[in-house]
């Protein structure tokens, strides 16, 4: 047996997630430093439009975007990772404040130094944690004019119930004059969609099997990649991409106190990825209390950039 690497609470959230009758896994577990420079290498699969398309958006429409939230905001980038989406913005936006918001401190830390130099008016507060589940801004976010930033359609990966729950969070920390500038992907052609989780090249295979992987490090299994393979399809009913590993053969995984025996074809559900209609959308905004301001979208209406405030 394999040694485990998680803490206490990651390995039980894990047992408990593959030993339930429909075995899942949080897609958190996709970015360890393999699976984030995967993912990396996803966004420039040609078949992976969203990253691509969002930027042509902001391109496009980047003073537009700032004419509407107007300048001295404090901008809150949910999921900033190495902050280039935001700071592409900054010309035009002129944030007072700038608070980049990931799990990994460590990694915001060095992205912000660098961005402070070119930006020496910009105050920039970097904030390590996990806003997955709720959070609350600490004081040294200035209570200023808020505006939560949320680009590559991340919310797509929250339920439709959770992403509510999530922007009516938003909506808590934004205070009464705050907004939000959202990145979401569009309901397209199936084939489109597919594709996009299920590239010619199986990047998106190897993104999604080093799970199994990084699952190893964690909690000492013993999957052997070899065993999976990775589907992907769109589920018009739920609107979604489904993201999925299936056992090639009937096979028993085993870990540190735990074991699961898989059939042939048998999953592990490990995400899934939302798509809305520009109006699906719009609504579920109201429901979290935000009223669109505007929309800004590709040619093809492949992806949408909102604008919105708290009502
Ligand atoms: N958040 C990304 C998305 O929904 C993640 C992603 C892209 C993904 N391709 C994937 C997750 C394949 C699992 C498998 O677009």
């Amino acid at each position: 047996m394999q040694m485990s690497h998680g803490s206490k609470a990651v390995i039980a959230e894990i047992s408990a997630g593959l030993l339930s009758p429909a075995a899942h896994t949080s897609p958190k577990f996709l970015y360890d430093g393999l699976g984030s420079k995967l993912f990396e290498a996803i966004c420039e699969l040609p078949e992976y439009y969203p990253t691509r398309t969002e930027a042509s958006i902001f391109a496009a429409h980047g003073a537009a975007m700032a004419r509407a939230i107007g300048d001295g905001s404090v901008l809150i980038d949910l999921g900033a990772g190495n902050c280039a989406k935001a700071a592409s913005l900054f010309p035009l936006l002129r944030p007072a404040q700038y608070v980049p918001v990931d799990i990994s401190r460590d990694f915001l830390v060095g992205a912000v130094a660098q961005l402070q130099q070119r930006f020496p008016q910009i105050e920039m507060t970097a904030l390590g944690l996990d806003f997955s589940n709720g959070f609350a801004l600490p004081d040294s976010v200035r209570a200023g004019r808020r505006v939560f930033f949320y680009p590559g359609s991340s919310i797509g990966n929250f339920s439709p119930a959770q992403a509510v729950d999530f922007l009516r969070g938003l909506r808590a920390n934004a205070g009464a004059d705050g907004g939000l500038l959202i990145g979401v992907d569009l309901i397209k052609d199936h084939t489109v969609l597919d594709a996009a989780y299920d590239d010619a090249l199986g990047v998106t295979a190897a993104f999604n099997l080093n799970m199994l992987r990084h699952l190893n490090y964690l909690i000492g299994s013993d999957f052997d990649v070899e065993q999976w393979k990775h589907v992907a399809f769109f589920e018009a009913e739920h609107g979604r991409i489904e993201m999925h590993l299936e056992a090639r053969r009937a096979l028993t995984v085993r870990w540190p106190g735990g074991e699961r025996r898989f059939e042939r074809g048998e999953r592990i559900h490990t995400e899934d990825s939302y798509k809305y209609t520009r109006q699906s959308f719009v609504s579920l905004l109201e429901r979290a209390g935000f009223a669109t301001n505007h929309v800004w979208t590709d040619a093809d209406n492949w992806f949408a950039v909102i604008h919105a405030r708290v009502i």
